[in-house]
Protein backbone atom coordinates (compact mmCIF):
# COMPACT_ATOMS: atom_id res chain seq x y z
CA UNK A 1 0.00 0.00 0.00
CA UNK A 2 1.43 3.25 -1.11
CA UNK A 3 1.95 5.74 2.00
CA UNK A 4 -0.44 8.83 1.88
CA UNK A 5 -1.68 11.22 4.50
CA UNK A 6 -5.56 11.96 4.82
CA UNK A 7 -7.02 15.64 5.30
CA UNK A 8 -10.51 14.97 5.58
CA UNK A 9 -12.64 16.71 7.35
CA UNK A 10 -14.52 13.39 9.05
CA UNK A 11 -14.63 10.71 8.65
CA UNK A 12 -11.18 11.38 9.34
CA UNK A 13 -7.52 9.66 9.76
CA UNK A 14 -7.32 7.25 12.77
CA UNK A 15 -4.05 6.50 14.90
CA UNK A 16 -2.82 3.46 13.33
CA UNK A 17 -2.25 1.64 16.50
CA UNK A 18 -5.50 1.95 17.10
CA UNK A 19 -6.47 0.83 13.97
CA UNK A 20 -3.77 -2.21 13.97
CA UNK A 21 -4.97 -3.26 17.44
CA UNK A 22 -8.86 -3.39 15.93
CA UNK A 23 -7.57 -5.41 13.37
CA UNK A 24 -6.30 -7.93 15.46
CA UNK A 25 -8.89 -8.16 18.03
CA UNK A 26 -11.88 -8.35 15.03
CA UNK A 27 -12.52 -11.84 15.30
CA UNK A 28 -11.93 -12.93 18.69
CA UNK A 29 -11.91 -10.33 22.15
CA UNK A 30 -9.70 -10.95 24.74
CA UNK A 31 -9.98 -14.89 24.25
CA UNK A 32 -13.78 -14.29 24.39
CA UNK A 33 -14.76 -15.96 20.85
CA UNK A 34 -16.21 -13.18 19.91
CA UNK A 35 -15.61 -9.96 17.77
CA UNK A 36 -17.02 -6.93 19.27
CA UNK A 37 -19.96 -6.99 17.31
CA UNK A 38 -21.41 -9.85 18.18
CA UNK A 39 -21.12 -8.92 21.77
CA UNK A 40 -24.60 -8.02 23.98
CA UNK A 41 -24.15 -4.61 24.53
CA UNK A 42 -25.40 -6.10 28.45
CA UNK A 43 -22.81 -8.42 28.76
CA UNK A 44 -19.92 -8.11 31.12
CA UNK A 45 -17.64 -7.90 28.02
CA UNK A 46 -19.19 -5.24 26.49
CA UNK A 47 -19.93 -3.39 29.58
CA UNK A 48 -16.46 -3.52 30.16
CA UNK A 49 -15.61 -1.95 27.30
CA UNK A 50 -17.98 0.72 27.79
CA UNK A 51 -17.58 1.44 31.62
CA UNK A 52 -13.45 1.76 30.51
CA UNK A 53 -14.37 4.47 27.72
CA UNK A 54 -16.47 6.53 29.70
CA UNK A 55 -13.88 6.69 32.79
CA UNK A 56 -10.99 7.03 29.84
CA UNK A 57 -13.30 10.23 28.58
CA UNK A 58 -13.86 11.43 31.90
CA UNK A 59 -10.32 11.74 32.65
CA UNK A 60 -9.09 13.12 29.67
CA UNK A 61 -11.13 16.28 29.43
CA UNK A 62 -11.49 16.35 33.32
CA UNK A 63 -15.04 15.93 33.78
CA UNK A 64 -16.14 16.92 37.00
CA UNK A 65 -18.54 14.69 39.40
CA UNK A 66 -21.34 16.42 38.49
CA UNK A 67 -21.94 15.60 34.49
CA UNK A 68 -22.87 12.61 32.42
CA UNK A 69 -21.21 11.09 29.83
CA UNK A 70 -23.58 9.93 27.50
CA UNK A 71 -22.41 8.12 24.24
CA UNK A 72 -25.66 8.71 21.87
CA UNK A 73 -26.32 7.78 18.01
CA UNK A 74 -27.27 10.55 15.69
CA UNK A 75 -24.68 12.74 14.91
CA UNK A 76 -23.50 16.17 15.67
CA UNK A 77 -26.60 17.34 13.52
CA UNK A 78 -29.28 15.69 15.25
CA UNK A 79 -28.40 17.48 18.89
CA UNK A 80 -29.54 20.53 17.04
CA UNK A 81 -33.35 19.44 17.86
CA UNK A 82 -32.15 17.21 21.20
CA UNK A 83 -30.43 19.55 22.94
CA UNK A 84 -34.10 22.40 22.56
CA UNK A 85 -36.12 19.06 23.29
CA UNK A 86 -34.39 18.29 26.09
CA UNK A 87 -33.93 21.65 28.11
CA UNK A 88 -37.11 23.27 26.94
CA UNK A 89 -39.41 21.69 28.98
CA UNK A 90 -39.01 23.72 32.35
CA UNK A 91 -39.15 26.85 30.02
CA UNK A 92 -42.27 29.14 29.63
CA UNK A 93 -43.17 29.04 25.80
CA UNK A 94 -41.43 31.54 24.23
CA UNK A 95 -38.36 31.04 25.58
CA UNK A 96 -34.90 32.58 23.46
CA UNK A 97 -32.67 30.66 23.11
CA UNK A 98 -29.04 32.82 21.97
CA UNK A 99 -26.86 31.90 19.26
CA UNK A 100 -23.30 33.11 18.45
CA UNK A 101 -23.28 32.38 14.48
CA UNK A 102 -19.76 31.85 13.11
CA UNK A 103 -20.32 29.87 10.07
CA UNK A 104 -21.66 26.61 8.50
CA UNK A 105 -22.23 24.47 11.64
CA UNK A 106 -24.01 27.32 13.82
CA UNK A 107 -26.02 28.85 10.49
CA UNK A 108 -27.16 25.09 10.72
CA UNK A 109 -28.00 25.23 14.59
CA UNK A 110 -29.85 28.06 14.31
CA UNK A 111 -32.19 27.20 11.43
CA UNK A 112 -32.82 23.70 13.48
CA UNK A 113 -33.47 25.88 16.65
CA UNK A 114 -35.52 27.89 15.22
CA UNK A 115 -38.24 24.93 14.87
CA UNK A 116 -38.55 24.72 18.62
CA UNK A 117 -38.03 28.26 20.31
CA UNK A 118 -37.66 31.90 19.30
CA UNK A 119 -34.01 32.31 18.15
CA UNK A 120 -31.28 35.44 18.68
CA UNK A 121 -28.55 35.80 16.79
CA UNK A 122 -26.27 37.53 19.50
CA UNK A 123 -23.40 38.14 16.90
CA UNK A 124 -22.71 37.06 13.67
CA UNK A 125 -19.03 36.80 11.40
CA UNK A 126 -17.75 33.93 9.63
CA UNK A 127 -14.47 35.20 9.81
CA UNK A 128 -13.86 35.55 13.39
CA UNK A 129 -15.20 35.10 16.32
CA UNK A 130 -16.96 38.41 17.20
CA UNK A 131 -15.78 40.13 20.56
CA UNK A 132 -17.64 38.88 23.55
CA UNK A 133 -18.50 42.70 24.44
CA UNK A 134 -20.49 43.02 21.40
CA UNK A 135 -22.67 40.20 21.50
CA UNK A 136 -26.42 40.97 22.34
CA UNK A 137 -27.95 38.83 24.48
CA UNK A 138 -30.90 37.99 25.31
CA UNK A 139 -32.01 38.93 29.43
CA UNK A 140 -30.50 36.09 31.43
CA UNK A 141 -34.30 35.60 32.58
CA UNK A 142 -35.38 35.06 29.37
CA UNK A 143 -32.89 33.29 27.41
CA UNK A 144 -33.08 29.31 27.63
CA UNK A 145 -29.06 28.65 26.44
CA UNK A 146 -26.39 29.76 24.67
CA UNK A 147 -25.32 28.35 21.86
CA UNK A 148 -22.03 27.81 20.17
CA UNK A 149 -19.82 26.16 17.57
CA UNK A 150 -16.49 26.15 19.01
CA UNK A 151 -14.73 24.74 15.67
CA UNK A 152 -16.26 25.66 12.94
CA UNK A 153 -14.80 22.95 10.59
CA UNK A 154 -15.98 24.32 7.33
CA UNK A 155 -15.60 28.13 7.90
CA UNK A 156 -12.18 27.62 10.22
CA UNK A 157 -13.27 29.17 12.41
CA UNK A 158 -11.90 28.12 16.68
CA UNK A 159 -12.75 29.91 19.59
CA UNK A 160 -10.29 30.86 22.08
CA UNK A 161 -10.89 29.85 25.32
CA UNK A 162 -10.82 33.31 27.14
CA UNK A 163 -14.31 34.21 28.03
CA UNK A 164 -15.55 37.02 30.14
CA UNK A 165 -17.04 34.73 32.53
CA UNK A 166 -19.31 37.46 34.72
CA UNK A 167 -21.30 38.19 31.53
CA UNK A 168 -21.93 34.96 31.28
CA UNK A 169 -22.87 33.94 34.63
CA UNK A 170 -26.30 32.84 35.00
CA UNK A 171 -26.41 31.14 31.33
CA UNK A 172 -26.21 27.69 30.32
CA UNK A 173 -23.64 27.46 27.70
CA UNK A 174 -23.93 24.38 24.92
CA UNK A 175 -20.70 24.05 22.91
CA UNK A 176 -20.97 21.95 19.74
CA UNK A 177 -16.89 20.62 19.96
CA UNK A 178 -17.21 18.06 17.13
CA UNK A 179 -14.34 18.92 15.20
CA UNK A 180 -11.99 20.05 18.20
CA UNK A 181 -12.94 17.69 21.24
CA UNK A 182 -9.88 16.45 22.69
CA UNK A 183 -7.75 18.79 21.07
CA UNK A 184 -7.05 21.22 23.88
CA UNK A 185 -7.97 21.70 27.46
CA UNK A 186 -11.29 22.92 28.56
CA UNK A 187 -12.58 23.45 31.38
CA UNK A 188 -16.03 21.54 31.71
CA UNK A 189 -16.93 23.00 34.41
CA UNK A 190 -18.02 26.20 32.18
CA UNK A 191 -20.24 24.64 29.93
CA UNK A 192 -24.03 23.06 30.38
CA UNK A 193 -24.09 20.87 27.29
CA UNK A 194 -21.17 19.84 25.59
CA UNK A 195 -21.48 18.09 22.17
CA UNK A 196 -19.53 16.09 19.40
CA UNK A 197 -19.96 13.54 16.49
CA UNK A 198 -16.93 10.78 16.79
CA UNK A 199 -15.91 10.56 13.08
CA UNK A 200 -13.19 13.66 13.67
CA UNK A 201 -11.20 13.03 16.87
CA UNK A 202 -13.12 10.63 18.25
CA UNK A 203 -13.70 7.28 16.25
CA UNK A 204 -16.05 6.23 13.42
CA UNK A 205 -19.17 7.86 12.64
CA UNK A 206 -22.07 6.39 14.64
CA UNK A 207 -20.67 7.85 18.23
CA UNK A 208 -22.23 10.86 19.45
CA UNK A 209 -21.03 12.41 22.71
CA UNK A 210 -22.93 14.59 25.08
CA UNK A 211 -21.43 15.79 28.19
CA UNK A 212 -23.97 17.34 30.39
CA UNK A 213 -24.55 18.74 34.06
CA UNK A 214 -26.75 16.79 36.50
CA UNK A 215 -29.12 19.81 37.00
CA UNK A 216 -30.11 19.95 32.98
CA UNK A 217 -31.30 16.39 32.95
CA UNK A 218 -35.01 16.04 33.44
CA UNK A 219 -36.05 18.79 31.44
CA UNK A 220 -37.17 17.50 28.47
CA UNK A 221 -40.62 18.61 26.69
CA UNK A 222 -43.07 15.82 26.44
CA UNK A 223 -42.29 15.21 22.74
CA UNK A 224 -38.56 14.18 22.96
CA UNK A 225 -38.65 11.17 22.23
CA UNK A 226 -37.71 8.55 24.95
CA UNK A 227 -34.63 6.99 23.26
CA UNK A 228 -33.08 10.53 22.56
CA UNK A 229 -34.36 11.63 26.20
CA UNK A 230 -30.93 12.69 28.24
CA UNK A 231 -32.03 11.63 31.37
CA UNK A 232 -33.30 8.69 30.11
CA UNK A 233 -30.13 7.97 28.12
CA UNK A 234 -28.33 8.75 32.00
CA UNK A 235 -30.25 6.62 34.26
CA UNK A 236 -29.31 3.61 31.63
CA UNK A 237 -26.06 4.29 31.48
CA UNK A 238 -26.13 5.40 27.56
CA UNK A 239 -28.15 1.28 27.17
CA UNK A 240 -31.57 2.65 26.97
CA UNK A 241 -31.29 1.18 23.63
CA UNK A 242 -28.61 -0.16 22.08
CA UNK A 243 -26.25 1.89 21.54
CA UNK A 244 -23.21 2.48 19.16
CA UNK A 245 -20.74 -0.92 20.39
CA UNK A 246 -18.18 -0.67 17.60
CA UNK A 247 -18.01 2.60 17.41
CA UNK A 248 -18.01 3.25 21.21
CA UNK A 249 -15.19 0.06 21.54
CA UNK A 250 -12.69 2.02 18.92
CA UNK A 251 -13.33 5.34 20.87
CA UNK A 252 -12.26 3.44 23.95
CA UNK A 253 -9.53 2.96 22.04
CA UNK A 254 -8.69 6.05 20.73
CA UNK A 255 -9.32 7.44 24.72
CA UNK A 256 -6.15 4.79 25.70
CA UNK A 257 -3.89 6.00 22.69
CA UNK A 258 -4.91 9.48 24.04
CA UNK A 259 -3.47 8.68 27.09
CA UNK A 260 -0.72 7.00 25.91
CA UNK A 261 0.42 10.16 23.68
CA UNK A 262 0.38 12.34 27.24
CA UNK A 263 -3.21 13.32 26.85
CA UNK A 264 -4.99 16.45 26.03
CA UNK A 265 -2.26 18.87 27.33
CA UNK A 266 -0.41 17.05 24.85
CA UNK A 267 -2.86 17.00 21.77
CA UNK A 268 -3.00 20.77 22.44
CA UNK A 269 0.66 21.20 22.10
CA UNK A 270 0.93 19.23 19.02
CA UNK A 271 -2.46 20.88 17.47
CA UNK A 272 -0.46 24.12 17.74
CA UNK A 273 3.28 22.97 16.03
CA UNK A 274 1.04 21.07 13.42
CA UNK A 275 -1.04 24.51 12.71
CA UNK A 276 1.69 26.81 13.53
CA UNK A 277 4.05 24.91 10.64
CA UNK A 278 0.94 24.97 7.90
CA UNK A 279 -0.13 28.72 8.65
CA UNK A 280 3.19 29.83 8.29
CA UNK A 281 3.59 28.20 4.68
CA UNK A 282 0.08 29.94 3.57
CA UNK A 283 1.41 33.12 4.95
CA UNK A 284 4.90 33.02 3.49
CA UNK A 285 3.96 35.16 0.53
CA UNK A 286 0.05 35.93 -1.24
CA UNK A 287 0.29 32.83 -3.44
CA UNK A 288 -1.73 31.16 -0.49
CA UNK A 289 -5.06 32.94 1.33
CA UNK A 290 -6.57 31.88 4.66
CA UNK A 291 -9.18 34.37 5.69
CA UNK A 292 -9.72 33.84 8.96
CA UNK A 293 -8.91 36.35 11.75
CA UNK A 294 -5.15 35.29 13.19
CA UNK A 295 -6.49 35.10 16.56
CA UNK A 296 -9.65 32.43 15.75
CA UNK A 297 -7.34 30.37 12.93
CA UNK A 298 -8.82 26.84 13.65
CA UNK A 299 -5.79 24.35 15.22
CA UNK A 300 -7.64 21.75 13.04
CA UNK A 301 -9.33 22.88 10.13
CA UNK A 302 -7.53 24.69 7.47
CA UNK A 303 -9.27 26.29 4.95
CA UNK A 304 -6.97 27.96 2.20
CA UNK A 305 -7.47 29.28 -1.67
CA UNK A 306 -5.17 29.63 -4.35
CA UNK A 307 -4.80 33.65 -5.16
CA UNK A 308 -5.45 32.38 -8.52
CA UNK A 309 -7.95 29.72 -8.14
CA UNK A 310 -8.08 28.47 -11.95
CA UNK A 311 -4.95 25.87 -10.58
CA UNK A 312 -7.19 24.43 -7.94
CA UNK A 313 -7.86 21.30 -9.79
CA UNK A 314 -3.79 21.34 -10.53
CA UNK A 315 -2.95 21.78 -7.01
CA UNK A 316 -5.14 18.83 -6.25
CA UNK A 317 -3.82 16.35 -8.68
CA UNK A 318 -0.19 17.13 -7.67
CA UNK A 319 -1.16 16.77 -4.21
CA UNK A 320 -3.01 13.24 -5.01
CA UNK A 321 -0.17 12.19 -6.85
CA UNK A 322 2.24 12.87 -3.44
CA UNK A 323 -0.32 10.79 -1.30
CA UNK A 324 -1.88 14.19 0.20
CA UNK A 325 -5.28 13.09 0.09
CA UNK A 326 -9.07 14.63 0.78
CA UNK A 327 -7.69 18.31 0.65
CA UNK A 328 -10.57 19.51 -1.38
CA UNK A 329 -12.36 22.63 0.42
CA UNK A 330 -16.06 22.12 1.67
CA UNK A 331 -18.55 22.53 -1.66
CA UNK A 332 -20.13 25.24 0.01
CA UNK A 333 -16.75 28.06 0.24
CA UNK A 334 -14.93 26.11 -2.31
CA UNK A 335 -10.79 26.38 -1.83
CA UNK A 336 -8.40 23.91 -0.18
CA UNK A 337 -9.06 22.84 3.44
CA UNK A 338 -6.64 20.39 5.31
CA UNK A 339 -7.73 19.05 8.74
CA UNK A 340 -5.07 18.18 10.63
CA UNK A 341 -6.55 16.43 13.16
CA UNK A 342 -5.60 14.47 16.38
CA UNK A 343 -4.16 11.14 14.74
CA UNK A 344 -2.48 13.44 11.83
CA UNK A 345 1.33 12.96 12.35
CA UNK A 346 3.01 16.25 12.08
CA UNK A 347 5.39 14.07 9.51
CA UNK A 348 1.82 14.43 7.55
CA UNK A 349 1.73 18.29 7.99
CA UNK A 350 5.32 18.75 6.83
CA UNK A 351 4.48 16.84 3.68
CA UNK A 352 1.69 18.75 2.79
CA UNK A 353 4.19 22.30 4.02
CA UNK A 354 6.45 20.89 1.22
CA UNK A 355 4.16 20.37 -1.30
CA UNK A 356 2.26 23.50 -0.73
CA UNK A 357 5.98 25.64 -1.30
CA UNK A 358 6.91 23.35 -4.19
CA UNK A 359 3.57 24.44 -6.17
CA UNK A 360 4.01 28.21 -5.24
CA UNK A 361 7.33 27.70 -6.81
CA UNK A 362 9.41 28.54 -3.75
C1 LIG B 1 -18.90 21.25 13.97
C2 LIG B 1 -19.83 20.23 13.40
N1 LIG B 1 -21.05 20.10 13.91
C3 LIG B 1 -21.92 19.19 13.42
C4 LIG B 1 -21.58 18.36 12.38
C5 LIG B 1 -22.58 17.39 11.86
O1 LIG B 1 -22.27 16.13 12.26
P1 LIG B 1 -23.07 14.84 11.75
O2 LIG B 1 -22.79 14.71 10.30
O3 LIG B 1 -22.48 13.77 12.59
O4 LIG B 1 -24.51 15.06 12.03
C6 LIG B 1 -20.30 18.45 11.81
C7 LIG B 1 -19.92 17.55 10.70
O5 LIG B 1 -18.94 17.69 10.03
C8 LIG B 1 -19.42 19.42 12.33
O6 LIG B 1 -18.20 19.56 11.80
Amino acid sequence: MTHIYNFSAGPAVLPKEVLTQAAAEMLDWHGSGMSVMEMSHRGPEFMSIYKAAERDLRELLAVPDNYKILFMQGGGLSQNALIPLNLLGHKPAGATIDFIHTGSWSAKSIKEAGKYANVNIAASSTTAVPPQAGWRLTPAADAAYLHMCTNETIDGVEFQPDFDDARLAQRVLVADMSSHILSRVIDVSRYGVIFAGAQKNIGPAGVTIVIIRDDLLGKALPACPSAFDFKLVADNESMYNTPPTYGIYIAGLVFQWLKRQGGVAEMERRAKAKADLLYAALDADDFYQNRVAPQNRSRMNVPFYLKDESGNDAFLAGAKARGLLQLKGHKSVGGMRASIYNAMPIEGVQALVDYLNEFAGR
